[in-house]
């Protein structure tokens, strides 16, 4: 939305949340302080801000006053119910189409732009048409393709934009045009793909769970070539180079994590089961089960490279984020290492640059394995890097954050309970500059 208001200035955008909390942060003038971390964020909001966008608490005054009104409320996993574990929970998009139907005196145009499972707008139109105050809606699905840390850049250069609506009616068909003008502000039209609504809400869940596929693939190879001798990064690179392949999304790590990728696959596993296709679902959880092996088996190359024990070892994690540049930890491979480390009794200590220590111990609290005393025992949070790997028996990379980089690992190394063992869960660091500090080096598929 602030990319949205800072390309189109004749636009008012409204940004509304019931969180007061959210709100008065993205009203901070210390730009730091925005409730979310993305490289580029605090120039586009300082620019609009005050402007022509503005962040509020009013939601039925802002619902009242709108022509365009996007819902953006997460879509979790569900974790009762039907389809506990798989399906996407859809209460926070029902609340609010029933408080746009309530609010709305005059026609709207309702934009999806949280992803949902295929179908959903026929029940936001349901439920908008039944108990709405008889005024047209509308429903258009924008799913967004942006990735976190380089959210910025994708939504200024998007490979395409995605805009779905009921194309074959006229009202449908002005609705569309008129998103796809506010995109046209900054986006060449040839890249505005305008598709029929269901098409668009299954492309989404599509190209996540390809991405997702591509990464599970790498990841099955990289144990292959732990067992071989062969180099992950070769093999990526030699299948990369085929341009029917291309070289995007083959690089191998612990494991994807990240809000979309296990919600929206679970999703479509989910979808597919209820439609009565055992094979298709069968098909796509695997993307996901072997994304569960890898973290695993990492956490387990760990233990047994230690002598077959960590209890009471110090083990050093760096990185908690699901990736780099962004406080997201969202599924982060991170907490699932960190958690069977845990149920071998190691001492962790977490170091990452933009995490902090609350939300730390809240994902570990989330999984339910063990006291949430326990996980303050044993999980320490520190903010110098230097101290979490000083007497530590190991280090594990699990986010691939520039700085650990540039790390004095000579000097780390001599630091360390020796021998020290160093797991890189991201492939991140230069094993041949490694290798002559003395570490014993262990990448993913090496
Ligand atoms: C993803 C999609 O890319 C985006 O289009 C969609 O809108 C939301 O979901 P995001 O979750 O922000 O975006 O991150 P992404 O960069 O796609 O990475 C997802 C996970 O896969 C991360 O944990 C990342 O580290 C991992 N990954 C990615 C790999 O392990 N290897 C790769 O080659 C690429």
């Amino acid at each position: 939305m602030s990319v949205i208001a800072q390309k189109c200035p004749e636009i008012h955008v409204t940004v509304v949340d019931i969180n007061d909390k959210r709100i008065a942060a993205w009203n901070d003038t210390d730009l730091d302080k925005l409730p979310i971390y993305e490289p580029g964020l605090p120039e586009v909001v300082k620019e609009a801000r005050g402007r022509n966008l503005t962040f509020s608490t009013a939601v039925d005054d802002a619902i009242d006053k709108a022509d365009m009104i996007f819902i953006s409320v997460n879509t979790p996993t569900k974790t009762y119910g039907v389809g506990k574990g798989m399906a996407a929970d859809l209460k926070y998009i029902e609340l609010c189409a029933r408080q746009i139907a309530r609010v709305a005196k005059d026609d709207k145009i309702v934009v999806e732009k949280s992803t949902l499972p295929v179908k959903t707008a026929q029940a936001l139109k349901n439920i908008l048409d039944n108990t709405g105050n008889d005024v047209d809606f509308q429903i258009i699905s924008n799913p967004e393709f942006l990735a976190e840390g380089t959210a910025i850049d994708d939504l200024l250069n998007p490979d395409r934009v995605l805009i779905g609506g009921d194309i074959h009616t006229n009202k449908g068909n002005e609705a569309v045009q008129k998103l796809v003008d506010i995109y046209a502000h900054w986006v060449d039209r040839k890249r505005l793909l305008t598709t029929n609504i269901w098409s668009s809400e299954l492309s989404k869940l599509t190209a996540n769970a390809f991405l997702a596929q591509r990464v599970s693939s790498i990841n099955a190879m990289s144990e292959i070539c732990e067992k071989t001798g062969a180099d992950v990064d070769e093999v990526a690179r030699a299948v990369g180079m085929d341009t029917r392949i291309g070289s995007k999304f083959l690089k191998s790590s612990v494991g994807f994590g990240g809000s979309c990728f296990q919600k929206d696959i679970l999703n479509l596993v989910y979808i597919s089961k209820t439609l009565g296709l055992p094979e298709v679902a069968d098909y796509w959880e695997q993307v996901i089960l072997m994304n569960d092996h890898q973290k695993r088996r990492f956490a387990m190359k760990m233990v047994s490279t230690l002598y077959n024990t960590v209890s009471d070892k110090k083990i050093a994690v760096l990185g908690w984020a699901f990736k780099k540049d962004t406080n997201d930890t969202r599924e982060s491979a991170a907490i699932y290492v960190t958690d069977h480390l845990l149920n071998e009794q190691a001492k962790v200590v977490v170091y990452d640059p933009k995490v902090p220590e609350e939300r730390i111990y809240a994902d570990l609290d989330a999984l339910g394995t063990r006291p949430e005393r326990e996980n303050r025992e044993r999980v320490t949070v520190v903010q110098d890097p230097y101290e979490a790997c000083e007497n530590a028996h190991a280090i594990s990379i699990l986010t691939e954050w520039d700085e650990f980089k540039d790390y004095n690992w000579e000097k780390i190394h001599k630091e360390m309970y020796k021998p020290a063992f160093l797991f890189d869960g991201r492939r991140l660091l230069d094993a041949d500059k490694i290798e002559k500090t003395g570490f014993d080096y262990y990448a993913i598929g090496k």
